[in-house]
């Protein structure tokens, strides 16, 4: 197993001055979901994704060689604009991984970030926006130490990734990621996202993700809330066991093609992790009515005509919509003339499987 000491990074002589990085990261969306922490966002129980491909965070980050006080410094802009209220999530952030990047407090960084959906959509920007952080920081540690090869860079981008947020470890690299050690996936871990290691069935390939914008507004919960209900929570230790089962489960669906069981692990992981909200203290309710109404009609759809869609949700009130490529077209024309009437303003998000963050 891999000790997390192996992501400390050296004390480098800082020989460079200045110079920026650009990357994008996606946002993923969990098939067996994350639900309940350890210290140091270990999580309580594996998950698996699949990764994005249109709702990213862009990040360009700047940096200029400053004096070594040991202190961070750093400007954060938001489309380009100074954007103070981000900036206490960036200096939490380097506090947690400056003990595996000691170089940071030697430099100066302009930190310019922007997201390709919009703006309090209710899609969390979170993953993507801390794998596309994590992803700059690896490109100047990499300056810094030019022998680092491939491998390394990406574990320890994921690795710093899920210290800034959890999900954020499954955006780096991979159509479909899993975080979280478990028996039957080689290489998982609980310290970083690595790529599914089976093949993935032709039926799973370029699937589509159309996301529902159900309810816009602030999260009720924060997922670190959300996570704390865990703790003391009357059916912790079951979930924990069922989400090491349905990954099982979700392995071999992905490997053999299987849809219907697809369909079966996910909506109900999604059902799932909405109970244990309702079932914890305090208790939420993180749907919505137009959120039933559309899982409804997705039952009533996927009846009478056997195309195999399904939804999935986060910690939130948004459906995604998820269903193969071939089947695209006819989805489409049952989304908006039947679901776009449940989404604030018609809104909603057309996405699918994608391959993690890229350098720009
Ligand atoms: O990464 P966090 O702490 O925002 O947690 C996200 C948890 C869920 O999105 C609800 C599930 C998951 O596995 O992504």
């Amino acid at each position: 197993m891999i000790s997390e000491n192996v992501f400390i990074a050296s004390n480098y002589a800082i020989s460079i001055h200045e110079g920026s990085f650009q990357w994008s990261a996606p946002s993923n969306i969990a098939l067996v979901k994350y639900w309940g922490k350890k210290d140091k966002q270990i999580p309580a129980n594996p998950s698996i994704s699949f990764t994005l491909n249109n709702c990213k965070t862009i990040t360009k980050m700047g940096f200029a060689k400053k004096e070594n006080d040991g202190n961070f410094s750093f400007d954060l802009l938001f489309e380009g604009k100074p954007k103070e209220d981000f900036k206490p999530k960036i200096q939490k952030f380097f506090e947690r991984i400056f003990d595996y990047c000691p170089y940071l407090t030697a430099f100066h960084f302009t930190i310019d970030t922007e997201n390709t959906f919009p703006h309090s959509s209710g899609i969390a920007s979170s993953a993507s926006g801390m794998a596309a952080l994590a992803m700059n920081v690896m490109s100047l540690e990499r300056e810094l130490n030019p022998s680092m090869n491939d491998e390394y860079f990406y574990k320890k981008a994921s690795f710093l990734s899920r210290l800034g947020s959890g999900s954020a470890c499954r955006s780096v690299k991979g159509e479909v990621v899993v975080w979280g050690n478990h028996a039957e996936i080689s290489g998982s871990s609980d310290l970083f996202g690595v790529e599914f290691p089976s093949n993935v069935h032709e039926n799973f390939k370029s699937y589509q993700d159309t996301i529902l914008l159900v309810d816009k507004g602030e999260k009720q919960v924060s997922s670190t809330v959300g996570h704390d209900l865990m703790f003391g929570h009357p059916f912790a230790e079951q979930r924990f066991e069922q989400a090491h089962e349905n990954l099982s489960k979700m392995k071999t669906v992905l490997e053999n093609g299987d849809v219907e069981n697809f369909i079966k692990i996910v909506e109900s992981e999604a059902l799932t992790l909405h109970a244990m909200m309702m079932t914890s203290m305090p208790y939420f309710i993180l749907m919505k009515p137009n959120t039933l109404e559309i899982i409804n009609k997705i039952w009533k759809f996927r009846n009478e005509t056997q195309i195999p869609v399904c939804f999935t949700l986060d910690a939130g009130a948004n459906v995604h919509v998820l269903y193969p490529q071939n089947v695209k077209e006819k989805v489409l024309q049952f989304i908006k003339s039947e679901l776009v009437g449940y989404c604030q303003n018609g809104q909603y998000i057309c996405d699918e499987i994608g391959i993690g963050a890229q350098s720009i």
